[in-house]
């Protein structure tokens, strides 16, 4: 007798298949904070897509950050960086965005959609990378490579991260899909988030 096996069941990610009702919504912070794990989860919590500000530029360059960085430089990255920008804001609605650590410094951030900083001491940050396994967390941020040079970065930018947000997200001690839920709730509470 030939047995067919029942389908594996596929993951179902828009159980709440939520709608935003206007714009985007920007997940920023610093280089290792857990954005693009958030975002992911933000999708998989409302059942929006979710892009990356990071992939797009590789998409774009056809080539890595790191790569980007050695060959062409900081100021190269900036300039895709805000290249990606205008693309959002020409193109990109009512979709989650992870950014770049950088990508707060683009001259339209605040219009681009909802601007939630994630927020982590610096030794939280750099714990958590360590921390990841397969040790490619920090070898793959070219910014990340001088401890005290990051930890300098870091602080250069807290005001401006706190002051380019609508709204600012303490994430220590929280996994990601607890800090998604929580900033969805924003969303509803400010009826940002509706069924369709
Ligand atoms: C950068 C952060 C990186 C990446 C690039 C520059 C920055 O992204 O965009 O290496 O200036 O902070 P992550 O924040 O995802 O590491």
């Amino acid at each position: 007798m030939h047995i067919v096996k029942p389908v594996a069941k596929i993951p179902h990610y828009t159980s709440a298949n939520l709608q935003i009702m206007k714009n985007n919504v920007l997940i920023t912070g610093f280089m290792g904070v857990g954005k693009s794990r958030t975002a992911r989860a933000l999708a998989a919590a409302t059942g929006l897509f979710a892009v990356d500000t990071d992939d797009l530029i590789e998409s774009l360059a056809h080539c890595s950050v790191s790569a980007i960085f050695a060959k062409q430089g900081e100021a190269a990255f900036r300039c895709l960086e805000q290249d990606v920008a205008d693309w959002l804001a020409s193109s990109v609605d009512k979709t989650i965005v992870s950014t770049g650590g950088g990508f707060f410094m683009v001259r339209n951030l605040m219009d681009l959609g909802h601007v939630f900083y994630l927020h982590a001491d610096f030794d939280a940050i750099h714990q958590r990378l360590l921390a990841q396994p397969g040790g490619q967390h920090i070898a793959k941020r070219p910014l990340f490579q001088d401890l005290d040079q990051a930890r300098k970065r870091y602080h250069d930018r807290l005001p401006h991260y706190r002051q380019k947000a609508h709204h600012i997200i303490e994430t220590k001690g929280r996994e990601s899909s607890a800090i998604a839920l929580h900033i969805k709730d924003i969303l509803l509470d400010q009826q940002l988030l509706a069924q369709p």
